[in-house]
C-alpha cells in the first residue's frame, strides 16, 4: 500500500504554484521488544507499508505554510523566526519543534510550503507521530542541504518528537522510520544504535487497532520510564558497571528484589526478560521457526499486561481472540500500550478468520469497533521519485 502520489500533487496544485518534492516517513510496528529502548536495551520492528508524505517545495523568506489533507484541508503558516507553541499534540508543533531541534544543533533549516497528508492510522499505536516528525525532518534535510550524521538526525527527530508530545520516548520509532527496509526487521542495539537487517520470513503481519484511545498514557509512560532507572539504580549499588536495565540479568535483578519496591521489581523484570525474548526471536526468524517466534510474542504480552502493566481490556480481549484463531503463531499489544493496536503473526490464510473473530466477538465485549489490517515490512524515509 502506498499513498496515491498523482492525487497528492494535484492537491498540491489546488493551493500552491510551482513543482513540489514529496518527502516520506513510515509508522512502524514492532515485532518484540517493548519499553526495551528507553533502557538502552533491544527493539526487532518492521516499518510500515503506510506513509506520511509532504509534498512541499522551499521558500526563501523561512516561512512554513502547510495544508493538512486529512484535517480537513486545516491552513497553518508560521516563520522559522517566530516560534509559537500551540497546544500539545497540535499537528504544526512537530514541524516547528523539528526545525528548532535542527537549528539549535547547528543546523539551519529554510521554509517550505506545501501539502501533507498520510495514511498511518492517527493515534492508532503504529507511530504516525515519529512517521510526521521523520518526514517534516527529511523535508527539512533535503531542502535545505543540511549534511548530518544519520544518527544524529534521528537522535535530533527524537528530541523534537519528545518536546512536541512531552513523552520522554525512546529512539525506536525514529529509528524505524528512518532506517526500514522492505521485506526486513530491524534489530536495534538502543545504546549503541548499531542495527541488523533481518530479512523477514514468510509471515503476515496484521494489525489490530482496538480504536481504545490512549489515555494517560503519557503520564504512565513517564512514570514506568523512571521506575526502570530506579530498578537499574539499586542493582548499580552492587553490581559495578550496571547503567541501565540493559546491563542486569535476571539473576541480579532477583538478589536485589528485597531492596526494591514490587512494583519497581516487576518493571524491571519485564524489561531484563524482554531484552533476552529480543534476541531469542532474532534466532528463531533466522532459523524459519514460526512457532517459536509466535511463542515469544505472546510471552511478552503476558509480561506487558502482568509485570510492566501497560496493556488494558480492550487489547486483552483482541490477543486472546487471535492466541485463539486457527493459523495465528502468537499475538501482543505493540507500542506504549494502554490502548491503541495489537499485532498477530500469521499465516497470509488466517487473516479472514482472524477479521471474522475479531468483528463477531470485539464490539458485544468491549462495546468498540476494530479495524484489522495486514501490513508488511516497508521501506523508511526517503524522497518520492
Ligand atoms: C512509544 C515510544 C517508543 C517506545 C514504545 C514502547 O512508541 O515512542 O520509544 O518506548 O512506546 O516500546
Amino acid at each position: 500500500m502506498a499513498l496515491d502520489y498523482a492525487a497528492l500533487r494535484a492537491a498540491y496544485q489546488e493551493h500552491f504554484a510551482g513543482q513540489p518534492r514529496v518527502f516520506r516517513a513510515p509508522g512502524r510496528v514492532n515485532l518484540i521488544g517493548e519499553h526495551t529502548d528507553y533502557n538502552e536495551g533491544y527493539v526487532f520492528p518492521v516499518a510500515m507499508d503506510r506513509e506520511v508524505c509532504f509534498c512541499v517545495r522551499p521558500r526563501d523568506d523561512r516561512r512554513i505554510r502547510l495544508v493538512a489533507l486529512d484535517l480537513e484541508r486545516a491552513e497553518e503558516e508560521f516563520s522559522l523566526d517566530a516560534l509559537a507553541w500551540t497546544p500539545a499534540g497540535y499537528w504544526t508543533n512537530y514541524v516547528k519543534a523539528m526545525a528548532k531541534a535542527f537549528e539549535e544543533a547547528g543546523y539551519p533549516c529554510c521554509g517550505f510550503e506545501g501539502v501533507v497528508a498520510g495514511d498511518v492510522p492517527i493515534a492508532g499505536g503504529v507511530s504516525s507521530s515519529s512517521a510526521f516528525t521523520v518526514a517534516a525532518a527529511t523535508a527539512f534535510e533535503r531542502l535545505a542541504g543540511i549534511d548530518v550524521d544519520e544518527n544524529q538526525l534521528i537522535l535530533l527527530t527524537q528530541v523534537a518528537e519528545n518536546s512536541a508530545t512531552g513523552l520522554r520516548g525512546g529512539i525506536m520509532d525514529q529509528f524505524t522510520a528512518r532506517r526500514g527496509k522492505r521485506d526486513h526487521a530491524l534489530l536495534i542495539d538502543c545504546r549503541s544504535m548499531e542495527y541488523e537487517l533481518v530479512p523477514m520470513p514468510p509471515v503476515t503481519i496484521v494489525v489490530i487497532d482496538t480504536k481504545r484511545p490512549r489515555e494517560l498514557a503519557t503520564t504512565a509512560y513517564n512514570i514506568r520510564r523512571a521506575e526502570g532507572e530506579e530498578g537499574a539504580a539499586v542493582v548499580a549499588r552492587t553490581v559495578p558497571g550496571v547503567k541501565a536495565l540493559r546491563d542486569v540479568t535476571s539473576a541480579q535483578l532477583e538478589a536485589r528484589r528485597g531492596d526494591m519496591l514490587d512494583t519497581v521489581y516487576k518493571r524491571s523484570r519485564h524489561v531484563v526478560t524482554e531484552n533476552a525474548r529480543v534476541l531469542e526471536c532474532v534466532k528463531v526468524l533466522k532459523a524459519g521457526d514460526l512457532r517459536g517466534l509466535g511463542q515469544l510474542v505472546t510471552e511478552s504480552h503476558v509480561s506487558l499486561r502482568d509485570d510492566y502493566k501497560v496493556s488494558c481490556d480492550e487489547l486483552d480481549v483482541v490477543v486472546a481472540l487471535a492466541w485463539d484463531t486457527p493459523g495465528v503463531y502468537g499475538a501482543r499489544m505493540v507500542g506504549a500500550g494502554f490502548g491503541g493496536c495489537a499485532i498477530a503473526l500469521c499465516d497470509e490464510a488466517a487473516v479472514p478468520a482472524l477479521q471474522a473473530r475479531i468483528a463477531a466477538e470485539y464490539p458485544r465485549r468491549c462495546g468498540l469497533t476494530a479495524e484489522v489490517y495486514a501490513t508488511r515490512a516497508g521501506n523508511g524515509a526517503g524522497e518520492v521519485g
